[in-house]
């Protein structure tokens, strides 16, 4: 395989179509009476059985999804050691060759691809738009870097002078921890892992502890498709096992998504160079946001309320692009607070699998317990403009909230709560409202609401944020179209999805040759 057709991205499901709802339900149908899913620790051909890590449906805690091994600090060695064994072997498979293996685990996601949402769906709640759109941005991923691979094994191309030959290369890296959350189970640790087997490295995968049966679906993908067992191994387990893996001297390339505590922490890890280390660590890190969208007095807020609903409210907040914050200018504040509080009350809160459902539970108690202090805090500094639904009793159900009138100094204004509530402040323009964004630490995703295109590229121009979107929603970003990630201490500037991502996983190596022969040489 030396080339591929163009990219393009795996079509979601119209799920306005009966058929397509009624797949999705039999595949659920199909799923229930198999869990829980066992999952092991899979280290080469060594898979180990465990029930020390499980995962349970968070709209219904009794069910139990999946019951994985535990890995512990041992384990990440061994998983590393046989990481580095296969080095050489995945090093030296041509790029053709990777590229053919990352595009037949996309294969074997397509087929499986209702059972794969239908998992999604119980085990992190994700509702089935966002379940069908996760399994399309994995099969995305692998689709994406396999032509990456193809593209960077052609190298860059430098500037020649007679005599001289310059060939740039790119390497792998050697071994990469990728460490990936619960939010997005499939498409995460997919792009992650895919990205580092693209370049020619070898990957031990953590996948979150609350979502290890996604984690091990990632890892089936690519063994099914004839990725060598000691190139892509499995390491279920918490916060221990990551750590355990992203010390390990010979892990060159830390590849995390999750909370800014945890990726700072990594970055001082990789810093902390261990004995006898041969190498630096790379952390490739993508981290949390306190995500702004800005409403100009001119913006049109029939397009407005129902792109901020979903963004602030879709799969119940927890996306890392969520709008958290609507600054809007003063002179349509009080008709859009009238019209999002008016949307919001109408909203259903309900179990993932309901087609009916508009927020489902968060992911887990102490989530639901976060988002809880939140409101209260939020309650107590300012106006609840919507709130209170009903609510599931069993399950981590939060009703999706609308705060307004909150201080400048408020927790709920500045710290990323990854539930459903939604803060609207009031501003005297846009310029203030570009004030207050780049006041704060993290700049991940952002949105703009106005007519004018001059207030558009003011605004692009100004913001930190790594993706803005204007006159939309400002999550589901698709691969390809939407590079994807923060900057500022929202992420270290890298663009999933984009055309430079590969290049973190690889080294670059400059080969200069003196082509002036100096006599003949003649065989
Ligand atoms: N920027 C992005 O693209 C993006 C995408 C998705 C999620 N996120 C962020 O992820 C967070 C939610 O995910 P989460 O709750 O799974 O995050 P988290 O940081 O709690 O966990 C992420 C991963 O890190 C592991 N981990 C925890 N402690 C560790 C340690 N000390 N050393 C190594 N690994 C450790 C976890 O087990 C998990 O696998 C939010 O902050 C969200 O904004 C960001």
């Amino acid at each position: 395989m030396t080339s591929l057709p163009a990219f393009a991205n795996e079509p979601v499901l119209e799920l306005r179509r009966a058929p397509a709802r009624e797949t999705l339900l039999a595949a659920l149908r199909a799923l229930d009476p198999k869990l829980p899913l066992p999952v092991p620790l899979w280290i080469g051909d060594e898979r180990r059985a465990g029930d020390a890590l499980v995962s349970t449906d968070p709209g219904t805690p009794e069910r139990v999804v999946a019951v994985a091994a535990e890995g512990g600090a041992d384990d990440a060695v061994a998983a590393v050691e046989a990481a580095r064994e296969a080095c050489t072997g995945w090093t030296a498979t041509p790029a053709a060759r990777r590229a053919e293996l990352l595009v037949g685990a996309a294969a074997w996601m397509r087929v499986r691809r209702a059972e794969l949402a239908a998992l999604a769906v119980r085990e992190c709640a994700k509702p089935w738009a966002e379940a069908d759109g996760d399994v399309c941005e994995a099969i995305d991923f692998l689709e994406y870097y396999a032509r990456g691979a193809l593209a960077l094994d052609r190298g860059a191309t430098l500037v020649q002078v007679p005599g001289e030959r310059n060939e740039m290369r790119y390497a792998p890296r050697g071994v990469c921890a990728v460490i990936s959350p619960w939010n997005f189970p499939l498409a995460i640790p997919t792009g992650m892992t895919a990205a580092a087997l693209a370049v020619g490295n070898t990957v031990v995968l953590k996948p979150a502890e609350q979502a290890p049966g996604c984690g091990f679906m990632v890892v089936r993908a690519l063994r099914e498709a004839g990725v060598p067992p000691g190139v892509v191994h499995l390491l279920p387990g918490g916060g221990e096992a990551g750590a355990a893996l992203a010390r390990h001297p010979a892990v060159a390339t830390i590849a995390f998504t999750g909370s800014g505590a945890v990726g700072l922490g990594l970055v001082k890890v990789a810093a902390d160079l261990p004995e006898g280390a041969t190498q630096l660590k790379r952390v490739v890190a993508e981290m949390g946001g306190k995500n702004c969208i800005l409403v100009d007095a001119d913006a049109d807020l029939d397009d407005a309320v129902p792109a901020i609903v979903s963004s602030a409210f879709g799969y119940a907040g927890q996306k890392c692009s969520a709008a958290a914050r609507v600054l809007v200018h003063e002179a349509v504040a009080d008709a859009l607070l009238e019209r999002l509080a008016g949307a919001v009350d109408v909203l259903t809160v309900g179990q993932a699998e309901s087609f009916a459902a508009d927020v489902p539970p968060v992911i887990e108690r102490e989530a639901q317990e976060r988002v809880t202090r939140y409101v209260r805090l939020a309650a107590e500094g300012g106006t609840i403009a919507a709130g209170g639904h009903d609510v599931p009793e069993t399950g981590w159900f939060c009703a999706p909230t609308v705060v307004a009138d909150l201080p400048e100094d408020s927790a709920v204004l500045h710290e990323e709560i990854f539930g459903p509530l939604l803060a609207v402040e009031r501003v005297r323009d846009i310029e203030a409202a570009c004030d207050r964004v780049d006041a704060l630490p993290y700049a991940l995703t952002g949105g703009l609401f106005a007519r004018n295109p001059r207030t558009v590229e003011q605004v692009a121009r100004r913001t930190p944020v790594g993706n803005l979107y204007v006159n939309r929603e400002i999550t589901g970003a698709m691969v390809g179209r939407q590079p994807f990630g923060g900057n500022r201490l929202s992420g270290t500037g890298t663009k999933a999805g984009g055309p430079d991502y590969l290049l973190h996983f690889a080294e670059p190596r400059v080969v200069s040759e003196n082509t002036v022969r100096h006599g003949l040489v003649v065989d």
